[in-house]
């Protein structure tokens, strides 16, 4: 059947990213090309994300990987249908690089470009992996964001939590940083805490049983410090004890809140056909613990647990091309080139 082509491009953190992403009449897609490359190396030694380093790293590497991206997929710019960029939110530095280009390429080529925000990649992805209909719920778990978000249509959302100080992945790191693990700090503590005593630290659950779908983690950081502190000197035991009882906390309180967030999907869609459905996005979907703890939450309230393949949960270009073919497919128009990236857009 007819299909439309879209070239994407993602520049908003420390990943530059290309891809080129194909949908069809039917509604399904392909990924015809996914090319990322992660700036890790380049950060590490600084324990987090540079932004400068980041921007000028994206301004290197992007006209190569979208060359890759078009080569590996067999299409040339004439073949593609329009270019999607991510235009926010993220650091500046790098969306200004993504969103240039796409302009570029875009008036170059006289193809419609898509100035796509981010957290719309990131909720969308379950479309094209898993051929979700909506609505869903989409529980976005990263670096910088943590958010329980209804997925009502393409560009229809409903933010129904968020974090009100650190992000769930931040909180990982610098759990991390503090108990003198490398970076990211996410894998780190998750390996530390397969050989510890989850039950040794009875860590705090902010804002378990408030009514509120939001979440709070920069008291966990603080109680971890404590604990760190309180043992002198701390042994390789003692940190897998902290990193499996800051899991646990997490487990806890996300099984809460997210519990709750599935109840109210319940109320406000009684009617709806099918098994309603959670998708898990974001970097922290790594987690194993996580997903046991999400994987047992939907089965215990009758939700289907969708965690798409792990590169199409970190940041990709994958998302960004896909977001743009929904918005294209769903007749909503494109952006014109005086448009402004945004590093805040919520
Ligand atoms: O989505 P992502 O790759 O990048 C952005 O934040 O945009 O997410 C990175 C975050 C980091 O905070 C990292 O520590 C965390 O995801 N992370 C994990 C795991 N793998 C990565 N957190 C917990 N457990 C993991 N296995
Ligand atoms: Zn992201």
């Amino acid at each position: 059947s007819a299909k439309l082509r879209i070239l994407g491009i993602e520049t908003s953190c420390d990943e530059t990213a290309a891809a080129v992403v194909s949908r069809f009449e039917d509604g399904t897609g392909r990924i015809e090309a996914d090319v990322v490359l992660s700036q890790l190396d380049e950060h590490s030694a600084y324990g987090g994300v540079v932004p400068e380093i980041a921007a000028r790293a994206h301004v290197e590497a992007l006209d190569s990987l979208i060359e890759e991206a078009l080569v590996r997929s067999g299409t040339t710019l004439d073949e593609i249908d329009a270019i999607a960029a991510t235009a926010g939110p993220g650091l500046i530095g790098g969306l200004i690089v993504g969103l240039m280009t796409g302009k570029a390429i875009a008036h170059a080529t006289g193809k419609p470009l898509y100035a796509v925000n981010h957290l719309e990649g990131h909720a969308l992805t379950a479309r094209l992996t898993d051929g979700l209909s909506f609505p869903y719920l989409m529980l976005l778990v990263s670096g910088g964001h943590t958010q329980l978000v209804l997925v009502r249509g393409v560009g229809d959302y409903e933010r129904w939590g968020t974090t009100i100080d650190d992000a769930l992945g931040e909180a990982f790191d610098k759990t991390a940083k503090l108990l003198g693990l490398p970076y990211p700090g996410g894998p780190a503590v998750e390996k530390a805490a397969a050989s510890g005593d989850a039950k040794r630290f009875n860590f705090p659950r902010p804002l378990v049983g408030e009514a509120r779908l939001d979440f709070s983690f920069s008291g966990l950081k603080t109680a971890v410090r404590q604990a760190a502190e309180g043992i002198a000197p701390v042994t390789d035991q003692d940190i897998s004890d902290i990193c499996a009882s800051f899991q646990r906390a997490i487990s806890r309180t996300l099984d809460d809140r997210i519990g709750r967030g599935l109840q109210r999907f319940l109320a406000e869609f009684p009617d709806r056909e099918g098994m309603p459905a959670l998708v898990v996005a974001g970097g922290v979907a790594a987690n194993q613990e996580l997903r046991r703890t999400l994987q047992s939450l939907c089965d215990r309230h009758g939700f289907r647990f969708v965690a798409p393949p792990h590169h199409l949960c970190t940041d990709n270009a994958v998302m960004i091309a896909w977001a743009g073919l929904e918005r294209m497919g769903t007749g909503l128009p494109s952006d014109t080139l005086d448009v402004q990236p945004r590093s805040r857009w919520p």
